[in-house]
């Protein structure tokens, strides 16, 4: 995104020590939701991107992800498919356990709901250490569909998860806004 759209996305997301624990430097990106400007251009950005990629799906990743996932995909004029922490979803599921900065968890998604038909981009808020990301793609793929890119509005490439998909990302490209 251009210099002053990206300044006007960083000014809207708060910085805030030790949360949720010690020694953790949270993103708050509350202010950027609630700024209907920051929100529009932030949903408009990310749609270009699963344009651009020839998405026929988005794949959000709750819960932060959701927020962000669907109004893209409906700016980018596609369906939206959740990707759930274990046990909300009511149908038949994959599942990938990963972990997180703090803890481990597991995410599941409706296998009837990608096919070998599908180019996936994959919308989050943040990329951290990667491991979410890494977990939806491995969703995405056992569910016979096709990465079309991961999407997220901010990196925190300190803490190296770009490295750390480079192997699963394979030629699927990482963008952050
Ligand atoms: C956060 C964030 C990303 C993930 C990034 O979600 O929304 O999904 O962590 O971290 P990683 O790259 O180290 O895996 P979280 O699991 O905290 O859940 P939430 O969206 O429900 O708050």
């Amino acid at each position: 995104v251009p210099g002053a759209v990206r300044d006007m996305l960083l000014g809207r997301i708060r910085d805030v020590a030790d949360y949720p624990v010690p020694g953790v430097m949270f993103k708050d990106i509350t202010p950027l939701l609630a700024d209907p400007e920051a929100f529009t251009v932030l949903t408009d950005s990310l749609a270009a991107i699963c344009s651009r990629r020839g998405a026929t799906k988005v794949v959000g990743l709750e819960a932060r992800g959701f927020i962000l996932a669907a109004p893209v995909a409906v700016r980018a004029g596609l369906g939206f498919i959740p990707v759930r922490k274990a046990g909300k979803l009511p149908g038949a599921t994959l599942a990938q356990s990963y972990e997180l900065e703090y803890g481990t968890a597991e995410m599941e998604v409706h296998a009837e709901d990608l096919t070998s038909e599908d180019r996936v981009v994959i919308v989050d808020d943040v990329l951290a250490t990667g491991g979410t990301a890494e977990a939806a793609l491995q969703l995405v793929r056992r569910a016979g569909a096709q990465v079309a890119g991961i999407a997220v509005l901010m990196e925190l490439g300190f803490l190296g998860g770009r490295d750390k998909l480079k192997p699963t990302l394979r030629d699927a490209p990482l963008d952050a806004l």
